[in-house]
């Protein structure tokens, strides 16, 4: 991809030359992609010939061990057979789509109807219509650090300036509030947060979503919650939607079928709007403006929402938390045990957050090193902590098979034991 400072236009007379690529496109870039597309550099030590274990991407369905439910399927084969979606949708959402996403979601202290329901391609098109929705370029948005890179990449894009506000690692990732309220001016269009947690796999208490709630009120800022992960949480952890918590702050609330009911290829997501006060009034009509862009989300699967969300059984979510966090504890406990390792204990979501040491080893100059490193010589991918503006930590995805999670962690303790001090 062209940098910002490269020459825009070469044409010459005559010829071609070089059509050049938009400042906007010049502006987007995806740190996750760019990381994993890196070619690994030789190093000096011998290249592992292991099998290799990815966990790297937030995909549940990779290895196969993770399969969404009957159910999920036939709804949207019913959906397909009835040749009812074969034709636009309505921008917005099918109508019964969002009707029953509002159902699911509405409660008696944030109520919901359709009409505060805009369907969108997966959470990431929520996360793009919610930026797009509320900042100008040139204001500023606060975003979680560490955090989920498309936030940065669809500020950045659209040059809104992202304000990083601290997460605090010894308090189960809490936000600092005092940070996050000092990043504040009169140019904050929004403050976004992230519960459960994408790379932290933490899950706020009630109380502390009052404290960021009462910074949105205090300072009269709106606020996006992306809940992507939203009911995905561990034992003894209890998951509460923030827009429940306040009757004033107005909330963009996102999410999508991708993670619980694991199907992230299926590209399904959605913004629900709470608005007691009317103050979205114009965001809204916004929000609605922006649908008109794509013409909505794939039909037939918006369609079988209704159905995947009427039928499924009650097991189907406590099963899949179950798994997965017996799947985090394997990691958890294995990697416990490395040399140089401090495992952040996870309360929901998919990932391990794992502070690395430095100090501990004789030739791991930072994170990005250590992925590098551990690539070239054990053959198992992470992600750094750089993907998440927060150096000297590395992310792990929790949903492979336990024995390759076993495997990787074994193998993660070795390489560190090899690079000890
Ligand atoms: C926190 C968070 N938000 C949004 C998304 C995007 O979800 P989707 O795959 O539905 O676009 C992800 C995906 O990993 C995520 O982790």
């Amino acid at each position: 991809m062209p940098s910002a400072n490269e020459p825009r236009n070469t044409q010459k007379p005559g010829g071609w030359g070089t059509i050049a690529s938009s400042d906007v496109s010049r502006r987007t870039f995806n740190p996750i992609r760019d990381v994993l597309s890196r070619p690994v550099q030789p190093l000096a030590t011998p290249k592992s010939t292991k099998e290799p274990i990815s966990l790297s991407i937030g995909d549940p369905t990779v290895f196969g061990n993770f399969k969404t439910h009957p159910v999920v399927v036939e709804a949207v084969e019913e959906a397909v057979r009835s040749f009812s979606f074969n034709g636009y949708p309505p921008s917005v959402g099918v109508p019964q789509a969002r009707e029953a996403v509002a159902n699911k979601y509405s409660h008696p202290l944030a109520p919901l109807t359709a009409n505060d329901v805009v369907m969108a391609s997966g959470c990431s098109g929520a996360v793009e219509m919610a930026i797009s929705v509320l900042c100008n370029e040139g204001q500023n948005i606060l975003l979680p650090r560490p955090g989920f890179c498309l936030y940065n990449t669809v500020a950045g894009s659209r040059n809104v300036e992202a304000r990083l506000y601290n997460l605090l690692a010894e308090k189960n990732w809490e936000v600092d509030i005092e940070h996050m309220e000092s990043l504040i001016d009169e140019n904050t269009a929004a403050i976004l947060i992230n519960n459960p947690s994408n790379p932290c796999g933490s899950n706020f208490t009630k109380a502390h979503l009052k404290a960021i709630l009462a910074v949105c009120e205090r300072r009269r800022i709106p606020l996006i919650s992306d809940e992507i992960y939203a009911d995905m949480v561990f034992s003894g952890q209890v998951f509460t939607p923030t827009a429940t918590l306040t009757s004033t702050v107005p909330v963009l609330t996102l999410g999508g079928l991708a993670k619980q009911w694991l199907v992230p290829g299926w590209r399904i997501g959605w913004i629900l709007i709470n608005d007691r006060n009317n103050a979205f009034a114009q965001v809204r009509q916004g929000l609605f403006a922006l649908s008109t862009l794509i013409n909505g989300p794939c039909a037939p699967i918006q369609a079988a929402i209704p159905k995947i969300f009427a039928e499924i059984p009650d097991s189907y979510l406590p099963t899949l938390n179950m798994q997965l966090e017996s799947h985090a504890r394997i990691l958890e406990n294995e990697l416990g045990k490395a040399w140089g390792l401090d495992v952040i204990t996870p309360q929901g979501a998919m990932y391990v957050m794992v502070k690395l040491n430095l100090n501990m080893f004789a030739d791991i100059s930072d994170d990005a090193d250590f992925c590098h490193k551990l690539k070239w010589e054990e053959n198992v991918e992470i992600l750094p902590g750089e993907c998440f503006a927060y150096p000297g930590t590395v992310r792990l995805v929790i949903t492979p098979p336990r024995d390759k999670l076993r495997t990787a962690a074994s193998r993660i303790a070795a390489f560190c034991e090899r690079h000890r001090k």
